[in-house]
């Protein structure tokens, strides 16, 4: 049986939190573990840089973090390629050919890039290489000539874009080099987690979100301060139970639970405190948090060895990407000598 490839990655610009968790992380790890695939999963540093070029002391030090994150949702790297993006300089120049086969215009159309331009305020002003990440993006996923890219919504044009590409570079050289490759989201409702204080987005900028490194009292302390419904004053007061950050949170850490049903009907009477609901999410997050929080503490007592995974991943995976890069000179011509 011939493994279907995986590829996916995170930027290196802060640790990773609950919706990456819900939305990406858990995902990946039970692919993983099915054996039926092989994940490439990367850290975009470069990537990361397109918008703190001026503060690669961010991305750098985030390099350790995000790896501490992704052993301790239990990606394993005798299972998993774990590797970072600027090790990899086939990357680079991938991007450089498939950059002739896109149009400012179609990148422009990207609703995520346009989305984060507005967000970041960049106005007139926005990198060319933030502009073309999109196309860096299709030549990550190509390199390993992925089959399946396991990402949040947000990323669904990137897969959009990558597989035009794939098909305009495989009809222009006329072969078929390039893989393209399919999108896998989440489960249905899984796919954004909304922040503590309700925002559509859990959110390093927005600081609304729960970090898989924060400890049990800060997960305590922001969950005790999570936005319920601010009409519910009076325990016996009927509450609103939709738009409740809380119960939204319930839904998704513990879908089938009878007894979040019951306190939803409950809340809803009259006669169910926030206090009691928010008790209930805190002893949930614990269950999930705390395997993850302990397998972190225990690779963060030795960076050394973290780093030393995402070496040899990334050996691994330069040898991968090398070959493809190869095969696409190839196909272009660039193999005069
Ligand atoms: N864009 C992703 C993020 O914002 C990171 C990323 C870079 C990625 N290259 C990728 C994701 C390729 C999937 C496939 O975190």
């Amino acid at each position: 049986m011939t493994q279907k490839i995986i590829l996916t990655g995170d930027r290196p610009t802060g640790q990773l939190h609950l919706g990456h968790y819900v939305g990406s992380l858990k995902n990946r790890v039970a692919l993983q573990n099915t054996g039926e695939y092989q994940p490439y999963i990367m850290i975009a540093d470069q990537q990361g840089l397109t918008d703190n070029a001026k503060n690669p002391e961010k991305i750098r030090q985030n390099i350790l973090q995000v790896g501490l994150d992704y052993l301790a949702v239990g990606l394993d790297p005798k299972k998993s390629t774990l590797f970072i993006q600027s090790q990899i300089p086939a990357l680079a120049e991938l991007t450089m050919y498939y950059l002739n086969l896109v149009t400012v215009s179609r990148i422009e159309r990207n609703p995520t890039v346009k989305a984060e331009i507005k967000q970041k305020k960049f106005e007139r002003s926005i990198p060319a290489g933030f502009f073309i990440y999109p196309v860096s993006q299709a030549a990550d996923i190509t390199a390993f000539k992925a089959d399946l890219v396991p990402v949040g919504d947000d990323q669904q044009p990137m897969i959009e874009q990558t597989r035009e590409i794939v098909h305009a570079f495989n009809s222009t050289y006329q072969t078929d080099v390039l893989v393209a490759p399919e999108g896998l989201l989440p489960e249905k409702g899984l796919g954004r987690l909304p922040g503590l204080d309700g925002n559509a987005k859990m959110s390093k900028s927005l600081n609304n979100g729960i970090y898989l490194a924060d400890d049990a009292d800060v997960v305590k302390q922001k969950v005790m301060s999570m936005y319920t419904d601010p009409n519910h004053i009076k325990v016996s007061d009927p509450g609103q139970v939709e738009g409740n950050m809380v119960f939204t949170y319930l839904d998704v850490f513990a879908p089938s639970d009878p007894e979040v049903a019951k306190m939803k009907e409950q809340y809803a009477k009259g006669g169910l405190g926030d206090v009691k609901v928010k008790k209930y999410l805190i002893d949930v997050l614990d269950g999930i948090l705390s395997p993850i929080r302990e397998r972190r503490e225990e690779y963060a007592k030795d960076p050394a060895s973290v780093y030393a995974i995402l070496k040899e991943g990334s050996e691994a995976a330069n040898v991968v990407a090398s070959q493809t890069l190869h095969e696409v000179r190839e196909a272009i011509g660039l193999n005069y000598f």
